[in-house]
């Protein structure tokens, strides 16, 4: 679905003159491969180039040496773009900045409109998307007075009408409260298993990267860590802590009362302590 293949990426700035002021390396010869169906967690710490990672899946920048392909589209290739805008589409981080329209459904269906779909096609596609996040009863409400989980939803709504082969989510739950947090993460997995999407998740946040099926942790452009959770989160607190990570909650909770293996979740977390009490 995905394949960088040795991408470099530098930030060029420029003075008044036009002179390079500074060059700041953010992808540094990052070779990678997502399968489709894959379920992606992106970790790592500020600055580590998750974004510009992101931003090279559906083509807002392309590397400075290196190659991008998304569904088999070369991101260097203008051509390919709106391809593949429409099949790897974008969720970021501030829900304000992704509306664009007066309603609900207008502002889903604006990324379908502009592919030239027509009109009756949109609404069945409007309609379904919006039921599948679960706000079809708020469709010609105003986006502005959702919360911003909602919002996000939206967002994804907007995605899911073009009928995308991978969802990229660039922190989307960072201004979220709980609740709302849960349920993008929720609809991240449901799209993930019911429609076969690709999900590659960006998250600070360590208890939403347990469900992934790998988890990748970026530093300084690279990828510095990778596997499945277990593996990821087994590596010990003084690696994990190098790439500004913990364990999850339960995962502490378990090593503190002296639970066997590398818990993760509330069921293991249950299993493990039954058996523990037998
Ligand atoms: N627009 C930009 N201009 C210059 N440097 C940038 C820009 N965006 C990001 N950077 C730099 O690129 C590196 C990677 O940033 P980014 O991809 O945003 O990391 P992350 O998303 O992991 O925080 C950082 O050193 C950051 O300062
Ligand atoms: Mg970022």
């Amino acid at each position: 679905m995905v394949r960088f293949e040795n991408v470099t990426f530098e930030y060029i700035r420029r003075d008044e003159e036009g002179n390079v002021d500074s060059i700041t390396t953010a992808l540094d010869e990052l070779s990678l491969h997502i399968k489709k169906g894959e379920f992606i967690a992106v970790l790592g710490s500020n600055g580590s180039g998750k974004s510009t990672f992101a931003r090279h899946i559906n083509a807002l920048l392309k590397p400075t040496e290196g190659k991008v392909v998304v569904a088999g589209y070369d991101t260097t290739d203008d051509d390919n773009i709106l391809e593949i805008r429409q099949r790897a589409g974008m969720v970021f981080q501030n829900p304000d900045n992704q509306i664009v329209a007066e309603t609900v459904e207008e502002d889903v269906a604006f990324g379908p409109e502009n592919m030239g779909i027509p009109t009756d096609e949109m609404q069945k596609r409007v309609d379904e998307a919006l039921k599948k996040v679960g706000l079809y009863k708020k469709k010609l409400e105003s986006p502005n007075r959702l919360s911003g989980g909602q919002k996000q939803r939206v967002a994804i709504a907007g995605i899911l009408a073009m009928k995308p082969d991978c969802i990229i989510f660039d922190e989307p739950t960072a201004m979220l409260d709980p609740g709302g947090r849960r349920m993008i993460v929720e609809t991240a997995h449901e799209l993930n298993k019911k429609d076969g999407i690709t999900i590659i998740l960006i998250t600070h946040n360590m208890e939403e990267t347990v469900g992934a099926d790998r988890i990748i942790v970026m530093e300084k452009g690279r990828i510095a860590l990778e596997g499945t959770p277990r593996q990821v989160f087994s590596k010990g607190e003084e690696t994990l802590k190098k790439y500004g990570m913990e364990v999850p909650v339960i995962t502490a909770l378990a090593q503190k009362i002296g639970l066997d293996g590398c818990i993760l979740t509330r069921e293991e977390f249950v299993d493990a302590y039954v058996k523990a009490l037998e």
